[in-house]
């Protein structure tokens, strides 16, 4: 997968500059000539590095910088800057740009800046177990909220579809925190009837009800001085929801049958892949307890939002999975089958779909009946157009094709509500109409050519 780099330079033989030297050292690159015009590609599409001039009309570069930490606050900003703006370049820094290369300056500063900046935001091996893997700007920011989360003891809430990742995310908090040499323990709301969950969280002392012959610690005493994930906390029985409410503002737990009540210093993390504020409306969950809970709120897109995700976990699912078989790699068509997915269990199914794939693929190569996906789905919205004069023993490749060609006619050769219908990113779609030589040309004949 190629880097996507962002120049932006009102100066057009400083953009052809740019753009050959950082092509050729394998980046992929989009220009744009005026700060309006990277704004705009901003909104629609994420770059992993943004380098900007300084001085440029309407929008300068130090407001791009800004625009940028707002739209894409982990993809660094690079200035470019003549002896006149140093000045405003060095203070900018200050502002998050990652770093400025003064004006003229050679092919190698500029690729080495580049290196430098782009390894500033990869994940770091220690911490692969939680990677994140993601290109979303969404998602991007939830992770940035969770990193500075991390740092303090407030509890988090993270509202999510199942398989979304709400238990990596919650681990990566952990794990970024103070408290990560400490446990991580959890515990599944939904998975336990009312009774032994309560003695599950809060413990309980010898003979406080017949079987227990002996003494056990909960969860939270268990998580003391580290991190306690509620999952699914909106299943939780009101008589529970209660004594959490408590637990939370006294920083103490009782244990069932028990005399004192025991100090904790614990960071609750709860997830819900329900709508807790409904739950709240309808009167199943407390309040006072939601508010309690939701000091830091974070949320997951599902995976069906965020499509320009799927290469980039299918391309980590195969190497996780396909250890020991170098290099697995994925059909092209196996991959048109995964992007039109409408994937209602998320990451998780993405998962299990490649771990399954690589297991049955014979071949190097993952092929599109490896999937076990079927057919793609009816239910996916581009289906709705019965009369794409599909006639069976078409390739995946000329539906997509027809399908793109079609929508674009739809949208008048829009190719923002193309992309946005065809839930793919604008930048895919471009790719595409690339790969299939439909170009320009596609826009402006869709008006007129049937297809
Ligand atoms: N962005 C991601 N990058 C890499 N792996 C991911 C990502 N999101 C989820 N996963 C993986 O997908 C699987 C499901 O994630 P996880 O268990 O965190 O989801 P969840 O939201 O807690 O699901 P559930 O609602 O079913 O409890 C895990 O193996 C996790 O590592
Ligand atoms: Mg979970």
């Amino acid at each position: 997968m190629k880097d996507e780099v962002l120049v932006v330079d009102d100066e057009p033989q400083m953009l052809i500059a740019v753009q050959e030297t950082l092509r050729r050292s394998g980046y992929s690159v989009t220009t744009a000539g005026s700060g309006v015009e990277a704004l705009n590609l901003l909104k629609q599409e994420y770059f992993h590095l943004v380098i900007t001039d300084m001085r440029m009309p309407e929008v300068s570069g130090l407001e791009l910088l800004h625009k940028v930490k707002q739209l894409a606050p982990r993809t660094p900003v690079v200035l470019l800057t003549a002896y006149g703006t140093v000045q405003n370049a060095v203070e900018a820094m200050r502002d998050g740009a990652y770093d400025f290369l003064l004006k003229p300056f050679s092919s190698e500063s500029l690729e080495s800046v580049v290196r430098r900046a782009l390894d500033s935001v990869r994940p770091k091996p220690e911490k692969s177990s939680h990677t994140i893997v993601t290109q979303d700007p969404q998602l991007a920011r939830t992770i940035d909220l969770a990193c500075q989360a991390a740092q303090s003891s407030a509890t988090v809430m993270i509202e999510a579809e199942s398989g979304t990742g709400k238990e990596l995310l919650a681990r990566m908090i952990h794990s970024n925190s103070p408290r990560s040499s400490k446990p991580f323990v959890a515990v599944n709301c939904a998975a336990l009837p009312e009774s032994l969950l309560e003695s599950e969280l809060f413990g309980f002392e010898k003979g406080s009800f017949t079987g227990a012959g002996v003494a056990k610690p909960g969860k939270f005493e268990l998580a003391d001085h580290g991190t306690l994930l509620l999952d699914e906390i909106g299943e939780m029985a009101p008589i529970l929801q209660a004594k959490l409410l408590r637990v939370l503002q006294e920083k103490e737990v009782d244990r069932i049958g028990g005399q004192a009540p025991v100090e904790i210093d614990v960071r609750v993390i709860a997830t819900t892949n329900r709508n807790l504020q409904s739950l709240v409306r309808d009167g199943s969950f407390r309040e006072d307890l939601y508010y309690r809970l939701n000091v830091v709120k974070l949320t997951i897109p599902p995976l069906r939002e965020r499509r320009g995700d799927i290469p980039l976990l299918v391309d980590f699912f195969c190497k996780r999975y396909g250890r020991g078989r170098d290099g697995i790699r994925i059909h092209p068509e196996a991959m048109e089958v995964l992007q039109l997915h409408d994937w209602p269990g998320n990451v998780r199914e993405l998962e299990n779909t490649i771990q399954r794939a690589v297991a049955l693929s014979a071949g190097s190569q993952i092929e599109p009946g490896d999937l076990g996906l079927g057919e793609v789905q009816p239910s996916h919205p581009s289906f709705k157009h019965a009369d794409l004069g599909l006639s069976g023993g078409i390739t995946m490749r000329e539906m997509e094709r027809q399908l793109i060609r079609r929508t674009l006619q739809d949208t008048g050769g829009n190719r923002t509500r193309a992309a946005k219908s065809l839930g793919i990113s604008l930048r895919t779609l471009r790719n595409k109409l690339n790969e299939f030589g439909l170009q320009d040309r596609a826009a402006k004949s869709a008006h007129s050519q049937a297809v």
